[in-house]
Formats: C-alpha cells, sequence, structure tokens
C-alpha cells in the first residue's frame, strides 16, 4: 500500500470566536480565544492518518513552543514526523482565523513554511514510487513547482489542493493527477471560465469542492455530483482540508474517483461539527458509519 507524504504548511491556529466580523477599522469585543493546531498541509496528514492512511509530514516549524506542540500534535496523530524540520532561527507559521457569522476569516503568516525547499538529491531522497503526494500552496510556489514537475517524471501521482488562491503556471496545472479547488479558487485558476466548461476539459482530475452545495467532476462522459451531507456546523475551518486527506486515503486504496470523493465528502462533512480545523476530524470508523446512513 501506499504512503501519503504531505509536502506542506504545518502552523499554529490562533482563533477568536466573535458574533460579528470586524470592517476595516472596527473594533468588536470578541467571545473566546483558543490555540489549536493548524496549517493546511498539517490539516491533510492528520485526516488522513485518523482515516487510516499511513502519512510522512514534509514542512518546517520554528524552534518556538508553538513548533513544539505542533510536532507533539503530529505524533499523537500517528503521522511520520521524520522529515519535520526545526528551523533555529524562525518561528512556527501561524493563522490569525475570526469566527464569526458562521464563516471564518483567515490571515495566515508564513514564517517557517517559507522555508520548505528541496535541491533534487532531497527529494529523491524523500519521494519513490510507493509515494502519494499531497501539496496546498501555503509554501514557496517554486517548491510546488518543483515537486510536481519531479512526480510527473517519476511516475509519482500528485493531489494538488490550490489553496490560497493564487494563480499556477500552467505546467504546474498539467503535471498533477489530481486538482482539487474550490469554486472561488476554480475561477481565480481558470480566468472566469465557467466551472462545468472546465471540468470537461480536465476530467477525472479536476475536483471542484462547493461547501454546502457538494463536489462535481466529469468522468469523461459527463460531470459528476456528489452532494455534500447534512451537518450540525459548528466550525468549517479544515473542512477542505479533511477532504484532501480523505480523498488520498480512498484512492490509495484503489477506490474508483466516485466512491472516493463519496468518502471524502462524507468525511469533510463530519469536520465541521467540531471546534478547530482538527477538532472534527473523523475516524475510519465514524465515516463507514455514517456513510450506511446516506
Ligand atoms: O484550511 C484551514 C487552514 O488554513 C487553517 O488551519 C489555517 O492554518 C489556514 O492555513
Amino acid at each position: 500500500m501506499k504512503r501519503i507524504v504531505v509536502i506542506g504548511s504545518i502552523s499554529m491556529d490562533l482563533v477568536v470566536t466573535s458574533d460579528k466580523r470586524p470592517q476595516a477599522g472596527e473594533t468588536v469585543i470578541g467571545e473566546s480565544f483558543r490555540t489549536v493546531p493548524g496549517g493546511k498541509g498539517a490539516n491533510q496528514a492528520v485526516a488522513a492518518s485518523k482515516l487510516g492512511g499511513t502519512v510522512q509530514m514534509v514542512g518546517c516549524v520554528g524552534s518556538d513552543p508553538f513548533g513544539q506542540q505542533v510536532v507533539e500534535n503530529f505524533k499523537r496523530h500517528d503521522v511520520d514526523v521524520t522529515h519535520v524540520q526545526i528551523i533555529r532561527d524562525e518561528v512556527t507559521g501561524t493563522a490569525h482565523i475570526v469566527l464569526a457569522e458562521e464563516d471564518n476569516s483567515i490571515v495566515v503568516v508564513q514564517s517557517a513554511n517559507k522555508r520548505v525547499v528541496f535541491t533534487n538529491e532531497e527529494l529523491e531522497h524523500l519521494l519513490d514510487e510507493q509515494a502519494f503526494v499531497l501539496l496546498q500552496l501555503e509554501i514557496p510556489i517554486e517548491t510546488v513547482k518543483q515537486v510536481t514537475s519531479y512526480c510527473k517524471a517519476k511516475g509519482i501521482p500528485v493531489l494538488l489542493n490550490p489553496a490560497p488562491s493564487q494563480p499556477l503556471p500552467p505546467e504546474v496545472i498539467e503535471n498533477v493527477t489530481y486538482l482539487t479547488p474550490n469554486e472561488h479558487e476554480c475561477r481565480d485558476l481558470f480566468n472566469g471560465i465557467s466551472v462545468d466548461d472546465v471540468l470537461k476539459r480536465y476530467p477525472n482530475k479536476l475536483l471542484v469542492t462547493e461547501g454546502v452545495h457538494g463536489v462535481r467532476f466529469h468522468d469523461g462522459r459527463d460531470v459528476r455530483h456528489v452532494p455534500a451531507i447534512r451537518a450540525n456546523v459548528v466550525d468549517t475551518t479544515g473542512a477542505g482540508d479533511t477532504f484532501n486527506g480523505a480523498l488520498a486515503v480512498s484512492l490509495i486504496e484503489q477506490d474508483d474517483l466516485e466512491t472516493a470523493v463519496r468518502f471524502a465528502v462524507v468525511a469533510s462533512g463530519m469536520s465541521v461539527e467540531g471546534f478547530g480545523a482538527q477538532g472534527g476530524m473523523p475516524t475510519r470508523q465514524d465515516v463507514q458509519q455514517r456513510l450506511e446512513r446516506v
């Protein structure tokens, strides 16, 4: 069985809950403040591991207390941290999150995540044909380019979650096996072309996540739609990450794409029922029980 290698961001999320989201120039009184492990890469690694994947995290943290805490968190979730580097002159990445009016706003400060860079020799050492690579866009774009082109040349599958939104060189889109933007990221990536039109262009590769509306992809004949599940929403942070981690787990088990998407949609839907990016992530058993009810 392949192992999932997540190359990506590791952060501490600093989360404020408030009734009201402040406008520019406005101050509001919040209700609570918590620090919880996050970062899109780390979240995807934890989601995949909770769902039964064998997961290796590749990334950087600072030599501060947050760095130690996020590494301990990986260990608690059985994520291999052999390739998580502690950068002596840096601090751990942080995400500054306001949870208000049933949605989140996030400012990410990359810090040590900017140091996720490799020589080609290091990549060769990290990745072999037993790897299934998960990538996002909170690390340098040069690294994303290098990893996707290396993996294409070696036939190693790559799932790229193009978040947060930013323009991507066309070769990155060509080199990945799966691309999972949400509808806004999809519009940004493909210059406003309608989702239906872009889906046709990238059958069995482009999967567009649409929150409560589920996920769409093209199977080579038609556009397939997998509806979301009903959930008691506590916190939507990390729902996309759970989707990507779950999709990777299901795909390496050789499930067909539609089965894999159904599994990932259920996992992602369940993840919003707990606080924090990782707090609501389900186990394999949780997802299986929920799937039986769908
Ligand atoms: O996708 C959710 C994640 O995005 C949060 O955990 C936060 O770290 C931000 O990077």
